[in-house]
């Protein structure tokens, strides 16, 4: 990451737990690549955060690789931007710490994923799933990050977030940047192709309900043709529409026609043209992407040599952060 402090610093992460959705591609990773021009971008594959349920250690494994080409495949470009595995950059977990003894219990009790996810895993309510939202703090502060690019659902982490580096500010003397969430206007929140009151999430127990970035064009298809949709037949964009204004949505996205336009487009066609013009554009925008990303996977040691270097510079860049953190809050000086 070059020296240019005039630009604004943005951070961003995505858990590796499978083939990521079409609503992380929306919500969050498309809008990754064009920030890396205007923005110093570092870019994380959130292994840590991944643990809070439980994984098989193999998979974990794959899983993580898989990300990290995924996301190159995706435009990020590492002549711009960082991009490294959390794990390997210890300043997460340290800094981790010291955010968790200035943030209180109340407030990571009022979290809202929190709730969701204890009452999905009741076996497995473990401390880690309860102090997440502290290491996503951590995350964005060890690099004091101005932006932070992410779906609708990770806006109450990011507040909490806000909070805590206020308190640490209050306490200690200002020292964290304010981070602002950055969301996009359409596709903030992609939701389920089979209940479009919920969000589209890879832990979904219907294969229906979510596309992933690395399904065929057939099965792509078919999965936007069996969407719940309403019993009207016209493609437009109102309330009480969810299924189709989440295909509108997702048809905008990828072809970046507004609503005006799609309505025009689709005036007296009825909702099954619709449908498969929405599986076909959402097809036809992630081919050069899965092309990409065939050519990376298979190339395991140029993996390894972006994500060692991003590492280690990840390291170097928020050590600085961190040795600063520990001497405010009154540790002796290492050395
Ligand atoms: P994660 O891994 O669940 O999701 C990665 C990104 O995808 C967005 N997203 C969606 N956007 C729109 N529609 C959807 N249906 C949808 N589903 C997911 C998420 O909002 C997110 O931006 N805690 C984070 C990862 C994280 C992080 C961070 C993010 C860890 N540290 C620091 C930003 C900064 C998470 O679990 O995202």
């Amino acid at each position: 990451m070059a020296e240019q402090t005039e630009k604004k610093l943005i951070f961003s992460g995505i858990q590796p737990t499978g083939v990521f959705t079409l609503g992380n591609y929306i919500g969050a990773i498309r809008n990754w690549g064009p920030l890396q021009d205007e923005y110093r971008c570092v870019y994380s594959v959130v292994d840590m955060h991944a643990i809070t349920v439980r994984q098989d250690s193999v998979k974990l494994r794959q899983n993580t690789l898989q990300a990290y080409a995924l996301l190159m495949a995706c435009g990020i470009d590492l002549e711009k931007s960082l991009l490294f595995i959390q794990s390997h950059v210890h300043t997460h977990a340290e800094l981790s710490w010291i955010l968790s003894c200035n943030t209180q219990f109340g407030e990571l009790s009022r979290m809202t994923q929190f709730k969701d996810k204890s009452q999905r895993h009741p076996d497995d309510m473990n401390a880690g799933l309860f102090t997440y939202p502290v290491l996503m703090a951590a995350d964005i502060l060890a690099y004091n990050a101005d932006l932070v690019p992410v779906g609708v659902d990770q806006k109450q982490h990011l507040e909490l977030a806000r909070d805590i580096a206020q308190r640490f500010n209050q306490r200690y003397g200002d020292f964290f940047t304010m981070p602002e969430p950055y969301i996009p206007l359409v596709g903030a929140k992609v939701m389920s192709l089979q209940d479009p009151t919920k969000k589209m999430s890879k832990s979904d127990t219907n294969p229906n309900a979510c596309i992933l970035i690395l399904d065929d064009k057939d099965t792509i298809i078919r999965k936007c043709k069996r969407a719940v949709t309403d019993s009207d037949t016209v493609v437009r964009y109102a309330e009480g529409k969810d299924g189709i204004n989440n295909l509108m949505t997702i048809y905008s996205s990828v072809t970046g026609k507004d609503f005006d336009a799609i309505e025009r487009e689709f005036d007296g066609q009825g909702y099954d043209t619709f449908k498969m013009a929405v599986g076909e554009a959402v097809a036809d925008h992630l081919r050069p992407m899965q092309e990409t990303y065939a050519k990376l996977i298979g190339d395991k040691k140029y993996l390894n040599e972006c994500y060692t270097q991003s590492d280690a510079k990840a390291l170097a860049y928020s050590s600085k952060i961190v040795q600063k953190v520990y001497h405010k809050i009154g540790f002796v000086d290492a050395r």
